[in-house]
């Protein structure tokens, strides 16, 4: 037992945190996904009566949120969803993570290790940061972290290794200043919004999962900070892990970090594949990246006013 511990805090170069991965290889495969929502879905349908209809002949808003989207990603790859506000990131990672609400899925399959994704099995493989964060506003973060420690680390550990876990977490998102600070929400102040987010991470990162599930970390970030965390996530991927994150518009220095890419407009994947060839890609097709221009700021650009042309 003692040797298997060992195995799973060896941290070969590196001395933070856990950088390998005990589990096996994951295989995470979206195929063919369509999905709708009902934009109008929220309203009562005794306010609808106000336009003078009968409920069932109400037809809903219908409107396309992915249009025929495939991807595979595989342990130790990270892959970034890009795309401007609107164009489907978090509705995606939400029906992956079997959390879609209020949408049809109207064709497709997601697969993990070539398993349909239920509920329990997205429970036990995936860590899902949100885009909003969920934390018990009362606690500091040191204690949210121990609570989740508590509840989250397998039995066998002890509360000497459950303690050690939490330090590395706090130290590798740089939480060491705001430990003690309590986590506030919108209504009670707390620590900040970035360190919010950070913390939001850090609970995720405490179990340490195979596959890691993010949507939009970064923003609200500085660029330090930022680029920091986007390093600590790709040191992740390295150490066997399958990273999934979701980002508008990243600066070029996180975008060199990405294996693979997917950028989107309007639910449908415009570029997927790896993030080097993206530039040659788009120069092929005759849209060449000017110089002294972000290429992944240009393209998200350049696929909105397409998207945007009537
Ligand atoms: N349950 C729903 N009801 C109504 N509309 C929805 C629903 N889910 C998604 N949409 C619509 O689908 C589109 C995609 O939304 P989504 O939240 O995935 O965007 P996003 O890419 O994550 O944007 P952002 O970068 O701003 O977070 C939006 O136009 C949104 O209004
Ligand atoms: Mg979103």
């Amino acid at each position: 037992k003692q040797h298997q511990d060992r195995e799973l805090f060896s941290s070969e170069e590196d001395s933070s945190l856990y950088f390998t991965y005990s589990g096996g290889c994951n295989v995470l495969e979206v195929k063919n996904l369509f999905y709708e929502v009902d934009t109008a879905a929220q309203i009562p349908w005794y306010e609808r009566l106000s336009e003078f209809k009968m409920p069932w002949e109400i037809r809903g808003n219908k409107q396309t949120a992915i249009n025929k989207l495939s991807l595979t990603v595989h342990s130790g790859q990270m892959l970034a969803l890009i795309g401007s506000s609107g164009c489907g990131k978090t509705s995606l990672l939400d029906i992956i993570t079997c959390r879609d609400e209020g949408g049809i899925m109207k064709s497709g399959e997601i697969l993990i290790n070539g398993k349909r994704n239920t509920p329990q099995l997205v429970k036990k493989s995936i860590a899902h940061v949100r885009q909003d964060d969920r934390l018990l506003p009362h606690l500091t973060v040191r204690e949210t972290l121990s609570f989740v420690a508590k509840l989250r680390l397998p039995t066998h550990f002890t509360q000497a290794q459950r303690d050690q876990r939490v330090d590395d977490v706090i130290a590798e998102l740089r939480l060491r200043q705001c430990a003690h600070t309590r986590v506030g929400n919108n209504y009670i102040r707390g620590v900040s919004g970035g360190e919010r987010r950070r913390v939001s991470i850090a609970v995720q990162l405490l179990w340490n999962p195979g596959i890691l599930i993010l949507d939009e970390p970064t923003s609200g970030l500085d660029s330090f900070t930022a680029h920091n965390l986007v390093i600590t996530l790709s040191r992740l991927a390295r150490g066997n892990r399958l990273v999934l994150l979701s980002v508008h518009q990243p600066r070029s220095d996180i975008f060199q970090l990405f294996d693979l890419v997917v950028l989107m407009s309007s639910g449908s994947a415009v570029y997927c594949g790896a993030a080097r060839e993206m530039v040659p890609y788009f120069t092929a097709l005759g849209h060449p990246c000017p110089r002294y221009c972000n290429p992944s700021d240009y393209y998200v650009i350049m696929n909105q006013h397409f998207s945007n042309k009537p």
